[in-house]
């Protein structure tokens, strides 16, 4: 039986599914605070146990705690296809930030089984752990552990602010699996994401075709001065780790810039110690955010920031150290999936256009080891990372669909 233009997931109960995974963890201005392996995020994870084994599904779990639930195909032999995002969100997070693609997946399931549709292929809905990277640097680290890219132990020792490590995290919060990281073998992955841009908004267009995602670099800057008296230290003698950072803020930007449109770069992240009114910062560790779809383009804007922090230090008389802290190179996604995407966006007459995926994604890595592609909605002002982030129920229900197909066709409808 092929897929038809009438065959749609249910909307409403998709909303409202968005909107109840939405009460756990509330943020302070409407939107959430679910970070990674804290109490809220193993609250939402259970709730999506629960619908998943309401909706027929068995769930597995692996040892970064990527859970795994799973609806049968009909060929034993035949490779699951796989379909998922993330669960956890910032600490300003919005509602939609991974939590439509993990809840449009099981949306999927669910129009299966009213519909009482079979498929070859089983197919498995994803909550990949951590992908946020704000509690434990890097961002995607179980899906580049599943990839390869990352080992498990390495993954263990990350470490949060309080020095918690995300080893005893996962134990803690109950979601430590048995499963080996990576041996799961996919048929083909696809991500449901809202765009977290303008483009598509701008050009009122339903549905973004991702065909390639940017790649990016992160910075850990270490700045070692001298702490001493605001007041009474001559401004000669100072050696201000505080001034340091402020001269590589506009380093930053002046780089990304000088490789306009395309490029960015930010620090986001940042300690000054001891932060007193009254001390010349003696320290200040600051991260920095590189991206750009081109790798070459990557390379050089962090050779050139190298260079401009070791100028800058000596100029101010600093030490400095620079760590890598994460990173991956753009990706091209999967032509076949891409074009599974196309086609059914096509198919439910939605408008669209391809994209470049300006965030990092689980579909990054894990197109590294399966086939892969995304589909992405208009959010309001392109605005994400923030608890504003806002999405229409339509924009959540055409991204869907276009999951739906692409999923379902993939994993093909048995008579
Ligand atoms: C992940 O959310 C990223 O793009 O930083
Ligand atoms: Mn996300
Ligand atoms: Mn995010």
């Amino acid at each position: 039986m092929a897929i038809t233009s009438n065959m749609r997931i249910n909307s409403e109960r998709l909303w409202d599914s968005l909107m109840e995974m939405a009460k756990i963890g509330p943020g302070i201005a409407g939107g959430n605070n679910r970070q990674t392996l804290t109490d809220e995020d193993a609250e939402g994870r259970r709730l999506f146990e629960r619908w998943c084994t309401d909706a027929g599904m068995t769930m597995g779990l692996d040892k970064m705690g990527t859970m795994f639930a799973r609806r049968e195909g009909t060929d034993p032999d035949a490779l699951p296809v796989y379909v998922g995002s993330h669960l956890d969100t910032q600490p300003t997070g919005g509602k939609y930030d991974g939590v439509l693609g993990v809840l449009g997946g099981l949306e999927i399931i669910r129009q299966l089984n009213d519909m009482n549709i079979k498929t070859k292929h089983p197919i498995v809905v994803v909550n990949f752990t951590n992908e946020e990277g704000t509690r434990f640097a890097p961002a995607m680290v179980a899906s580049g552990v599943f990839a390869g890219r990352h080992t498990l132990d390495w993954a263990y020792a990350r470490e949060d602010a309080e020095g918690k490590t995300l080893g005893d995290e996962l134990k803690r919060v109950g979601y430590l699996g048995d499963e080996e990281v990576g041996a799961r073998k996919m048929h083909a992955f696809f991500e449901l994401h809202i765009e977290q841009g303008p483009i598509l908004e701008n050009e009122n267009k339903d549905i973004g075709v991702v065909t390639h995602g940017q790649g990016l670099k992160w910075l850990e800057v270490t700045l070692i001065g001298r702490e001493s008296h605001t007041g009474s230290t001559p401004m000669p003698m100072r050696v201000n780790a505080g001034l340091g950072m402020a001269r590589m803020t506009e380093l930053v930007n002046e780089i990304a810039l000088s490789h306009a449109p395309n490029a960015v770069g930010a620090i986001g992240h940042c300690d000054v110690y001891p932060n007193s009114r009254n001390i010349i910062p003696g320290k200040v560790v600051f991260t920095v955010d590189f991206r750009h779809p081109e790798k070459d383009v990557i390379t050089d804007m962090e050779t050139r920031f190298r260079q401009g922090v070791r100028e800058i230090s000596e100029g101010i008389g600093l030490q400095h150290s620079i760590e890598e802290v994460g990173g991956f190179d753009p990706v091209e996604f999967d032509h076949g999936c891409v074009t599974a995407v196309r086609a059914a966006a096509e198919r439910l007459g939605y408008s669209h256009r391809d994209l470049v995926s300006g965030a990092g994604h689980d579909a990054c890595w894990i197109n590294r080891v399966a086939p892969t592609s995304m589909v992405m909605c208009p959010c309001v002002d392109g605005l994400s990372h923030n608890e504003a982030e806002d999405i229409s129920p339509d924009w959540a229900a055409a991204g869907t669909n276009v999951l739906f197909h692409a999923v379902v066709e993939t994993a093909v409808i048995v008579d």
